[in-house]
Formats: C-alpha cells, structure tokens, sequence
C-alpha cells in the first residue's frame, strides 16, 4: 500500500507542477487539483485490481522515488508564476528548459530505442487526458499501429491500452517510416512508408490520405538527423505541432540538404501551405520542433546535454545559431521531440524512454 501512497503523491505533485507554472489563477488550480484527484482515484481502483508485485515492480522500473525527491525539492523551492509578457501567443522569448517532468520506461521496456509519444494537440471534446504512443517495432524504422492511454498515469502503468492498427503487415504502403510523427485532431500525420509523401492516418475512420512533398525530399534514411558520431536512422522527416497546427521539416537536394519547414494543412486530404527555406543542414541537426511559428533545433553536447542551438522566425524569416540552451538528458539519444501547445511542455522519447520537459518563456 505504501508504493500506492507514494504513487500518489507523485501525481498530486506532478499536477501541481504541471499547472503552478503557468498563468491559472489559484482557484482554477485547485479545481484542477480535485478533478486530478477523482482521476487517482479510479487509477487507484485501477491499480489494487493488478498483482502487487507487478504494481511493485512497474513502479521501482519508474524510479519513483529519484522522481519524488526532485519533485518534493523542486515544489520547495517553487518559484513564483511568471508574469505574461505580451509576445506571440502570450508567450515570451523561450529562455530555459527545465526537467524532465516525467521520466518513465513503458510497458515495452527497452525492447525499442525508436518510437514516439504525446497528447493530440487540438483534442476532440472529452480526448483532453489522452495520450498516444507509436513504438517503430519493425527495425527501429517501422510503426503499423498507435496505442493509446486514457490519462498519463494509466500510460505510465500501462493500463487500459486500446491499439488501432494502419495494416496488419509491417512495414507496407502507407504505413510509419521513422519515429518524428504527431498527432493532431485525431489524425496521426508521418512520413509514408518508403515515399517522400506525408501520411495522414484517420484514427476514427482509419482511413489514409497523403500529400506528396517535392520530389527531390530526402527519405529513407537520405537526409536524416545526426550529430558527429551517429545518425538517427530514417529520420528524413520531423513533424511538429505548435499553436498554429502542424509542419513538416525535411530538406532536398536542391536546397542542399538543408531544413526545410513546410505547414501541413490538416484537411482531408492534408495540403502544404506556406514554406521556409532554411540555411541549416539537416545532417548537423538532432531534433527540431516548434514553438508560436518559430522551428528551434537541437545538436548532441555529450551523454547528459542536448543543446537548443538554432532558431527560424517564420514570421521574419531570420535565423539565429547562438542560442544556448541546454536540455538535461536521462539517457544518450533524443529520437522524437515535439512541443505541445496545450501544456508548453516537450515530449521525447530517448532510447525507449518517455520524457517531458517544461519550457520557460520570459
Ligand atoms: C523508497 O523510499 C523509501 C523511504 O522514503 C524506502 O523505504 C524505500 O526502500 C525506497 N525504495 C526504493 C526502491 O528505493
Ligand atoms: C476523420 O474522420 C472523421 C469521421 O468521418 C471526420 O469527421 C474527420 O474530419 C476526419 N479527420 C480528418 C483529419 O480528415
Ligand atoms: C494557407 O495559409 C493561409 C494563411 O494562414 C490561409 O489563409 C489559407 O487558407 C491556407 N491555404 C490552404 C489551402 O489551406
């Protein structure tokens, strides 16, 4: 009973955490609270229908107790909200990473370094606490079915996963290449099987429309992400979510491998809208994503940093390659980042584990 008590209070101090930063007035915050609460307690209910060792183990797997020091020090020493500036979408300039939030191994274990995971960035009503996960279990390349959660707790247990297949064969046309997918509106939007087309999957219908990029895109395994030593294999194409939807980044030959960021329009079928021509080289990247229609890419420090080195204003068109900002890794690689509007955090997925970050805006 103890490891349940502990693993409630894990979450009442994450939910603190994760809503105290931002700008929700203390009413809503405690509102908030109890609404979490009833959430443990059906997960409670949940949690005593398991074997207990299962639960035991599960748990020590999530390091919780790692987890709940740095929680109980980090509320300690809880800073006050930060005040609003009025820049782009109430955001500030982006000025630290902070975390990680959650840090968890899945029900996978370590049996694939490649895969990716988050929430729906526009949700449909009553999808707000879901969460997706894609594990590329073909090859650390290919993904043929998304799982889902109904609340992060239940996805850090595994508990309740409801599977919705693309196809039955792994890997066939239209089916994942590459870990860098998101999900939005229901869709799942990624990079076709073998194709320099983008691949938007139906999670109601099941049903797949695509739209070509230029013929020239670099895929399967073309223009990857990579830093010195190594590549991440058949990552040709990034896609993102931010508070204007989604784009896809990727390079061609004839901008000389170099990051490209395209926006996605997600109607059915998906177009490309509007296009940025970057000076970065993809291969010198290890991860992009985006924040209010600004593309921030990272490169590889050592095993413990990832450094936010570079940033595209879409809205200046101009380029910046001194940023500094360090991202703390739990483990070597980053293979999937992206940033979710709803709740300014970043998801990764490094070599099979779950990881948020929080972001502060000044
Ligand atoms: C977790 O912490 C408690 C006391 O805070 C301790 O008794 C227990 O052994 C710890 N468990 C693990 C797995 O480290
Ligand atoms: C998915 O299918 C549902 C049901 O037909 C539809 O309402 C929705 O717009 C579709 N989503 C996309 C992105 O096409
Ligand atoms: C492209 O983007 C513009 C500006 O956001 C928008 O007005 C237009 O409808 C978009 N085009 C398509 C085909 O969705």
């Amino acid at each position: 009973m103890d490891i349940i008590k502990d693993g409630m209070l894990l979450l009442f101090c994450e939910t603190l955490f994760h809503y105290s930063f931002f700008e929700l007035p203390k009413l809503l915050l405690f509102s908030l609270f109890v609404l979490k609460l009833e959430d443990m307690k059906d997960t409670m209910v949940e949690l005593e229908k398991f074997d207990k060792m299962q639960v035991i183990k599960k748990y020590r797997e999530n390091q919780i107790n790692k987890t709940l020091e740095q929680c109980k020090d980090e509320l300690k020493a809880s800073s006050p909200p930060p005040t609003v500036s009025p820049g782009r979408c109430g955001l500030g300039q982006m000025v630290n990473v902070v975390g990680p939030r959650t840090y968890s191994i899945t029900v996978y274990s370590t049996s694939y370094p490649y895969g990716a995971w988050g929430r729906d960035a526009k949700p449909a009503p009553g999808d707000e606490n879901k969460y997706w996960l894609v594990m590329l279990t073909s090859s650390n390349v290919y993904g043929h079915y998304v799982r889902q959660y109904s609340t992060l707790s239940t996805l850090l247990l595994g508990i309740g996963p409801k599977d919705t297949y693309i196809s039955s064969s792994n890997p066939t046309t239209n089916t994942i290449q590459g870990p860098n997918m998101v999900m939005y509106a229901n869709a799942l939007y990624y990079n076709c099987y073998y194709s320099y087309s983008v691949c938007q999957f139906n999670m109601t219908t099941r049903s797949i429309s695509t739209v070509a990029l230029p013929s020239d895109t670099g895929y399967n395994n073309k223009f990857p992400f990579a830093h010195l030593g190594t590549t991440y294999s058949y990552t040709d194409m990034d896609f993102v979510t931010d508070e204007h939807g989604v784009y896809v980044i990727y390079a061609t030959t004839s901008n000389f491998g170099n990051v490209i960021i395209s926006k996605v329009e997600t109607s059915n079928p998906p177009v490309l809208n509007k296009t940025w021509f970057t000076s970065l080289h993809k291969k010198t990247v290890t991860n992009t994503f985006m924040v209010c229609g600004v593309l921030y890419a990272t490169r590889y420090v050592d095993k413990e940093t990832e450094q936010i080195f570079y940033s595209y204003d879409t809205k200046t068109n101009k380029e910046r390659y001194d940023l500094k900002i360090n991202i703390k890794k739990m483990q070597t690689n980053i293979e999937f980042l992206n940033y979710d509007p709803r709740d300014h955090l970043l998801y990764a997925y490094s070599d099979a584990y779950i990881v948020t970050y929080e972001l502060i805006f000044q």
